[in-house]
């Protein structure tokens, strides 16, 4: 059985005054759902914070990206070893946002998934389409595209150190989630494709659903046999909402 994880993405958003109360709430609901793993993925500002309030918590904590380089004149980025340093486990690559404004491709995005891995952190791969690309039918080539590109940069045993997420561009912060049947369809394609190279990676890999969810959708989702659990944007900034999916998922 597939533990799940529901990971929130706080994208561009908190403070260091307000981040301890939404922390501590998250961290005492987290220790009340033992069978389902949590994490908040924080700006790197941030990253001390939360390194010293949720340091032997029920909540594991990350960053929204990691550079693909490992030290070196790279202004503006910050290295896995860095955030090793500040006790993350985890790293979001190739989210939508960065590959749309910092125009990341799918050979960056698997370069940061290897420097991750090769550093021992997991990056949290994602991997969607956009709303055009499914009109036109693209949906399935898009994401395998995506996916194969860090399959065969990592390789697949390295494939087990990862954790993938399928969040539709379309679905992103709009209030309108992916159908269970659309997202069941995609996540059961992405773990075939893994398992094709490697039955036990394939089946093992956590595949998280992201894109508008929330507690009112969330149960629907998270029974979904290849939903491993959610990535969670607008809804981690509220510990409520954030933990009435982890609840789901725990239900589910
Ligand atoms: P929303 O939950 O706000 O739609 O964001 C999803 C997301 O992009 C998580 O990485």
């Amino acid at each position: 059985m597939r533990t799940k994880l529901i990971a929130g993405n706080w994208k561009m958003h908190g403070s260091l005054a307000g981040n301890p109360a939404l922390l501590q709430s998250v961290a005492s609901g987290a220790a009340t759902l033992p069978t389902v793993s949590f994490a908040v993925l924080v700006p790197f500002p941030y990253l001390a914070q939360v390194q010293a309030r949720l340091s032997g918590s029920a909540c594991a904590w990350g960053a929204q990206d990691v550079s693909d380089e490992v030290r070196g004149a790279f202004t503006g980025e910050v290295s896995a070893a860095m955030l090793l340093d500040f006790g993350c486990r985890y790293a979001v690559v190739g989210h939508s946002e960065r590959r749309a404004r910092h125009g990341e491709d799918d050979a960056r995005v698997a370069a940061k998934a290897l420097a991750a891995v090769e550093a021992g952190l997991t990056p949290i791969v994602c991997v969607g389409e956009t709303l055009a690309e499914r009109e036109g039918g693209q949906t399935l080539a898009v994401v395998f595209r995506q996916l194969d590109a860090v399959l065969e940069r990592l390789g697949v045993r390295r494939m087990a150190g990862t954790v993938l997420a399928y969040e539709p561009v379309w679905a992103i912060g709009t209030g309108r989630s992916a159908t269970p049947d659309q997202a069941q369809e995609v996540h059961a394609a992405l773990r075939q494709r893994v398992s094709n190279a490697d039955w036990v990676v394939g089946g093992g890999l956590q595949i998280l659903y992201g894109g508008s969810v929330k507690p009112a959708n969330a149960l629907e989702l998270m029974r979904l046999p290849d939903i491993d659990g959610a990535l969670v944007g607008g809804a981690s900034l509220a510990a409520d909402d954030f933990l009435g999916i982890g609840r789901a998922a725990a239900l589910a």
